[in-house]
């Protein structure tokens, strides 16, 4: 994590916000590609992701290459003033590969041997897949490396999305090697992971297998070191496809698109240093009522793992997707605020999955930029009007968000150990926490940075509230850097089951919550999972859910509340001791929605922090970036169904009224105004 440092354009060649969409002209005749670069146009389209999943349509049967196609899109492109982010087709091995290395395909936990027909149908240990995708790769970066019309590289897709773990033999071996690297001997191995529960012990390293249906319950730390050996597999057919491109494209950035608000087994902290560009996908899921809220979070997660600079979104859709139960549409001017609530959040851009809705496939039912009724449509409209707002709104490309005073703290280790099987409670869960703490501070009106768990005290010195919602695996080293934190004037909020676990989920030593116990100043005597749905009543008025604990205050320890009911009534629930200049506070619960936002109001105003812009809240988000040069933008989205007055001054780039020093911002609409 480093301080966010402005760029002009991420993508030099593209000196403005861009706008696009996936595009796959494989599945249309070239007179189509004629109209598609007419409409591009027309919609203010200035990049699109090409060729994604077009490997056999490049590599029709094996070695037999033809790019005359490719050839002729992007030069229509490129006259057409379209730049071409360009991918590596390999999510999509073909079919004729499939039935050369049957042994490609992915196994499933019982040992199912997958049948191909879908995209990425392979396993990502397979030295064949690797093979192959290294040469399709090579022969598109050759060609088109110094294309002027490629001014990024998009390598794969959405890593992970539909084979993120295999349980193969390849697999198997290729995780042994990966754990002689990571433990060294067999013995250490043996302790970290505890095998001596229920005679575990290995003797021999071809004893050791993935984590493979088997009676009953597995090892824990077995089943963590496995998705961490997955998503590095995963990493390693990425950065093996960037090499490549780097090598015989020099200059040009390379990215993959990442799933921040939806992806469960990538540890997005080790892929962001991999990739020049952070960009990622976001979809919304139509029926969760906290979609809104979920997006802001989303964005400020992807701003945070591109440590504040500039991000692109690589995907979202225009309307309804295909993959739900239900796909209710996006209503109108949903798509509008949806994309520039990710461009206020730093996104340098807004791209859609796809284009051209197709007419046919798995997702010809997936809203697009041009529908099926072409475009005299309602979708088609917006997407045109959005084109040209997107054009209004060049000069804040490269300018980034200004740094929120609060953080959360995201960490897929604490998350990964905490959702294993055989846990105390299945309610305690990880994303869905740290999102009621961020959509509380949002619906407040307040901003709110991610950072992860390896943040040195220097970097976190910048927040004056620090909060680690969800904390269960935890190092020596995240504690330390905390405790500098707190004493140098930092306020810290921890919450239950925090601090009790190593990175192999064992146990620290001596009293919960373990790594964190002297920093909390207090000693957990019992964990306390609370029955489905029940609740605690706190004495100042708060709500608890799904936990409590026995807590024993240090010394010097104050209890800002304690339980009045439940298995712990009676006891400390919200704790907090002064640490130097700053102080920590420990919650001994979970808390619902109402109380979260109450509590963490008054937290931040305890920190110091100012409090939430006037008008911000409770649906209407106010963001500001600045630039370098010290101009600075307000971005004002309206989700509500009333005006909101917002006190700026300026000139307005995007609707609103102003007058007075006010900007009147009507229901449903967006302003952007360049502050003076
Ligand atoms: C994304 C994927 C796209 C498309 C889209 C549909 O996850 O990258 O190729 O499938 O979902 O919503
Ligand atoms: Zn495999």
């Amino acid at each position: 994590m480093s301080q966010p440092v402005p760029s002009d354009s991420l993508w030099g060649r593209v000196p403005r916000l861009a706008y696009g969409a996936d595009y796959s002209p494989e599945q249309w005749d070239p007179q189509v590609w004629r109209d598609d670069v007419r409409l591009m146009r027309a919609a203010g389209v200035t990049l699109v992701s090409l060729g994604i999943f077009a490997w056999s349509w490049l590599e029709p049967e094996q070695d037999r290459f033809d790019f005359d196609g490719l050839d002729e899109v992007i030069g229509l492109l490129h006259a057409g003033g379209v730049a071409v982010d360009l991918a590596t087709p390999t999510a999509a091995p073909p079919l004729w590969f499939a039935r050369a290395h049957p042994e490609s395909l992915p196994v499933t936990v019982d040992g199912q041997r997958l049948a191909p027909g879908s995209r990425q149908s392979f396993c990502a240990s397979s030295p064949a897949y690797r093979e192959r995708a290294a040469l399709i790769t090579a022969r598109l970066a050759e060609r088109y490396g110094d294309h002027p019309a490629v001014v990024m590289w998009h390598i794969g897709n959405e890593y992970g999305n539909a084979n993120a773990h295999c349980w193969c033999e390849t697999s198997a071996a290729a995780f042994r090697h990966w754990l002689r690297a990571r433990h060294g001997d067999l013995n250490t191995l043996n302790s970290r992971w505890g095998t001596a529960f229920w005679g575990q012990r290995y003797s021999d390293w071809a004893q050791v297998a993935p984590p493979r249906t088997s009676v009953g319950s597995l090892n824990p730390a077995l089943r963590l070191d496995f998705l961490r050996f997955c998503d590095a597999e995963q990493l390693a057919c990425y950065r093996a496809e960037r090499d490549i491109v780097r090598a015989h494209s020099p200059g040009r950035p390379v990215t993959t698109n990442f799933m921040t608000g939806n992806f469960a087994w990538a540890d997005y902290w080790a892929w962001a240093a991999e990739v020049d560009v952070v960009a990622n996908d976001h979809y919304l899921t139509a029926a969760d009522p906290h979609r809104t809220a979920e997006l802001a979070f989303t964005a400020d997660l992807t701003r945070g793992l591109a440590a504040g600079r500039p991000w692109l979104l690589m995907e979202h859709s225009t309307s309804a997707v295909q993959w739900q139960p239900r796909n209710t549409a996006k209503a109108p001017g949903e798509m509008r605020r949806n994309s520039l609530s990710h461009v206020a959040r730093g996104a340098d851009g807004a791209l859609f999955f796809q284009w051209r809705q197709s007419a046919s496939g798995a997702e010809m039912w997936h809203s697009a930029m041009v529908p099926h009724g072409g475009e005299d449509t309602r979708i088609h409209r917006e997407v045109q009007r959005l084109g040209a707002e997107i054009g209004a709104l060049a000069e804040v490309a490269g300018s980034v968000c200004e740094p929120a005073e609060a953080a959360v703290v995201w960490d897929y280790d604490a998350w990964w150990a905490l959702e294993l099987p055989d846990r105390p409670s299945i309610d305690m869960t990880y994303r869905d926490e740290i999102r009621a703490w961020h959509r509380a501070l949002w619906s407040a009106g307040g901003a709110c940075d991610v950072v992860p768990a390896t943040a040195t005290a220097d970097e976190l010195a910048r927040y004056k509230l620090l909060l680690a919602p969800s904390h269960y695996a935890a190092t020596r080293e995240t504690a330390a850097a905390w405790e500098a934190y707190a004493a140098s004037g930092g306020h810290l909020v921890v919450g239950p089951f925090s601090g009790v676990v190593d990175h192999d989920d064992r146990v620290h030593p001596g009293p919960y919550p373990g790594v964190l116990r002297e920093l909390l100043g207090l000693r957990v005597d019992e964990f306390l999972p609370l029955a489905a749905g029940e609740q605690v009543a706190l004495g100042d008025g708060s709500t608890g859910r799904v936990w409590a604990e026995r807590v024993l205050p240090d010394p010097g320890t104050r209890v800002e509340a304690r339980f009045a009911t439940g298995p712990a009534a009676g006891d400390p629930a919200v704790l907090r001791a002064d640490r130097g200049a700053g102080a920590v506070r420990y919650c001994a619960t979970r808390f619902t929605d109402d109380s979260l936002r109450r509590l963490l109001t008054d937290w931040r105003a305890a920190a110091g922090c100012a409090p939430p812009p006037p008008g911000a809240g409770d649906g209407v988000e106010t963001v500001r970036r600045r630039s370098p040069g010290g101009a600075s933008w307000l971005f004002v989205v309206n989700h509500t169904s009333a005006p909101v007055a917002v006190p700026c001054t300026g000139r307005e780039l995007l609707t609103g009224v102003r007058a007075d020093g006010v900007v009147t911002v009507a229901a449903g609409d967006v302003a952007v105004v360049r502050e003076s």
